[in-house]
């Protein structure tokens, strides 16, 4: 069972601001679309709400499993109080893969924790302001795969 992480990365390492994402390329979220369905996806509690306030409901087709300290709740979507915890339930679901959809502190938490075997990063040609970051971790990422398109490239990076 593997453990991916999913992330678009613009230039300067951002991935976020105002807890939103500083860019809109339709082509990227039909690529996360057609990674993650129907595979268990954990994010934290502050991406989740991003995704309610943009679908007003969480992803469909994907269990959502949030990891929050404060006890937050949310119809359709399940709970976690650590991010080991949410990879638990998230095996239990046994599926070939898991996602780790974001953003900031839980990408950051998984790559320290070694969870991680690939990640899914879409560069984005960009530098816009940011307040949420992805590491740079092309020094202990190999990259396996690169596909280029116009303002960004879809790229796989597996475990040197
Ligand atoms: N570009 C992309 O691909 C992408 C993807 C996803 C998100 N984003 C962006 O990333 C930003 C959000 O990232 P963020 O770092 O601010 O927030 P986040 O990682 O989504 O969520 C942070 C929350 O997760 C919970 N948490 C964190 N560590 C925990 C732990 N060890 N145990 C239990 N709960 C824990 C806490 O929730 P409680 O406060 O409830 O305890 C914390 O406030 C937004 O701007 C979003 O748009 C970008």
């Amino acid at each position: 069972m593997l453990v991916s992480i999913i992330v678009a990365v613009a230039e300067n390492g951002v991935i976020g601001n105002g807890n939103d994402i500083p860019w809109y390329i339709p082509e990227d979220f039909k690529y996360f679309k057609a990674t993650t369905m129907g595979k268990p996806c954990i994010m934290g509690r502050k991406t989740f709400e991003s995704i309610l306030e943009k679908l007003g409901k969480p992803l469909p087709g994907r269990t959502s499993i949030v990891v929050s300290r404060s006890g937050f709740e949310h119809e359709g979507a399940t709970t976690a109080g650590s991010l080991r915890e949410a990879v638990t339930i998230a095996q239990k679901e046994n599926p070939d893969e898991i996602f780790i959809i974001g953003g900031a502190q839980i990408y950051a938490q998984a790559l320290e924790d070694n969870l991680v075997d690939a990640i899914y990063l879409t560069r984005v040609h960009q530098s816009p302001d940011g307040d949420a970051f992805f590491p740079d971790v092309s020094s202990e990422w190999q990259e396996t795969s690169r596909e280029d398109h116009d303002g960004f490239s879809f790229l796989v990076y597996q475990k040197l």
